[in-house]
């Protein structure tokens, strides 16, 4: 498995599996079948609803805690709960974290932000991020922040690859975590000529293709799957290279246009919905 290197030197692995709206008896079979099958990275989130799950297939899997990378997202309704990190590592049954984002710019997310900042003091989390805070959060926290966040995680895809954002993260290395990287399924992008002719060249699907750009492109991916079929093919992407000039080709299907348009009046519905996190199975 590639690694790539965070500010603070801390390496983790540029690919992982994501488990966003897979449910729990599902995320546990997952995440414990894709550790079996050579994965060490584990994206999940308090609104997931599905930390306990990852964290009982971490137990389950054998697989060394050392060499496993977790990284959980805090909901906003928890951003003023002092105990909201400790209460997350006792769902995933972990005594540190990874990585621990901020998953929405809502509610009192500098509070919480300061929050992070002292928990990696405290070596309870090993790494910082942000989740969707594009625009003007991104440059509010890098304002007002002690620590810089390490990696920020965002939608990004072939349609959609971030090139204003990416002027600040590369100004201040900060590593992009792409999410909905497969276009959360859309046949259409699969669909892409581009990616079918790609695929017939190198033996590779059509998933594939797009998996390996990402991590050329330089970004940490963590395509979400229940099916092992593809969570073996989707780590199976490091025994080709694309080309510059077929990395150039796929630049061409860019379309600046996202799957999913938050507005202001989501983040506020963000900040006042708040699961019971502890009824998870
Ligand atoms: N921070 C945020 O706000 C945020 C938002 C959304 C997602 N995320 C994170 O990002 C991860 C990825 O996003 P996502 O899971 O929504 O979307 P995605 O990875 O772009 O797509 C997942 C979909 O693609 C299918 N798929 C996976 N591998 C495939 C393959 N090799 N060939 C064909 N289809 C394949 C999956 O179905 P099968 O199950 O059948 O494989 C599933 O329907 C999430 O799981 C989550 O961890 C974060």
């Amino acid at each position: 498995m590639e690694k790539i290197k965070l500010n603070n030197g801390v390496e983790m692995p540029v690919l992982g599996i994501g488990t966003f709206m897979i449910g729990s008896d599902d995320a546990e079979s997952a995440v414990n079948y894709a550790l079996k099958h050579g994965y060490r990275l584990i994206d999940t989130a308090n609104a997931y609803m599905n930390e306990k799950a990852v964290g009982r297939a971490i137990k389950k899997s054998g697989v060394p805690r050392e060499e496993i990378f977790v990284s959980t997202k805090l909901w906003p309704s928890v951003y003023e709960d002092e105990d909201a990190i400790e209460k997350t590592l006792k769902r995933l049954d972990l005594d540190y974290i990874d990585l621990l984002f901020l998953h929405q710019p809502a509610g009192d997310y500098k509070k919480a932000y300061k929050m992070l900042e002292k928990a990696y003091k405290e070596g309870k989390i090993k790494a910082i991020g942000i989740s969707n805070f594009e625009g003007k959060y991104i440059e509010e926290i890098l304002n007002e922040c002690e620590i810089k966040p390490q990696v920020i995680q965002v939608e990004v895809h072939p349609y959609f690859t971030q090139e204003e954002l990416r002027k600040i993260t590369d100004k201040e290395d900060i590593k992009i975590m792409a999410w909905y990287p497969l276009g959360h399924g859309d046949k259409s992008l699969l669909l892409e000529n581009v990616f079918q002719k790609l695929g017939e060249k190198y033996h590779k699907s059509p998933a594939q293709i797009i998996l390996r750009w990402h991590t050329q492109m330089g970004f940490i991916v963590i395509p979400g799957s229940k099916n092992e079929k593809h969570i073996d093919d989707n780590m199976n992407i490091f025994d080709f290279k694309l080309t510059d000039d077929e990395m150039k080709e796929i630049a061409k299907i860019n379309k600046n246009v996202r799957y999913y348009h938050r507005t202001d009046d989501n983040l506020k519905q963000f900040a006042s919905f708040a699961p019971d996190f502890e009824s998870q199975k």
